[in-house]
């Protein structure tokens, strides 16, 4: 993914020197955080509503997931991770 893609105007006259940074966190936030939990849908959750919030910011519209530990392993090293 290129980072002017996160950006919501694209004739931007100037490049954000931090994105490297804001990139390679996200992809270890993502990938440190998939590697230890498994997100599934919550059969109790309802619908989930694929809309967005409007604005520069744009998330998702809340909605209910179940997030769980992959393994006794993965709970471990969650635990290592609070301590420090
Ligand atoms: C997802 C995270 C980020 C997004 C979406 C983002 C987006 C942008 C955008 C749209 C601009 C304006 C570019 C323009 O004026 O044409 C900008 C400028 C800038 N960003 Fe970021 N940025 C992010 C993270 C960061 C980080 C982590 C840093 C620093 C560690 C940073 C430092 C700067 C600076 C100093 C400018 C001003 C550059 C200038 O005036 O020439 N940004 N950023």
């Amino acid at each position: 993914m290129h980072f002017v893609t996160y950006c919501p105007v694209r004739t931007l006259k100037r490049i954000c020197p931090g994105r490297v940074l804001a990139e390679t966190s996200v992809w270890l936030i993502v990938a440190t955080t998939l590697a230890v939990f498994n997100i599934s849908r919550d059969p109790d959750g309802g619908e989930i509503d694929l809309d967005q919030t409007p604005g520069i910011v744009s998330l998702p519209s809340p909605f209910e997931c179940l997030i769980e530990p992959r393994s006794a392993r993965a709970v471990e090293l969650i635990q290592a991770d609070v301590q420090l």
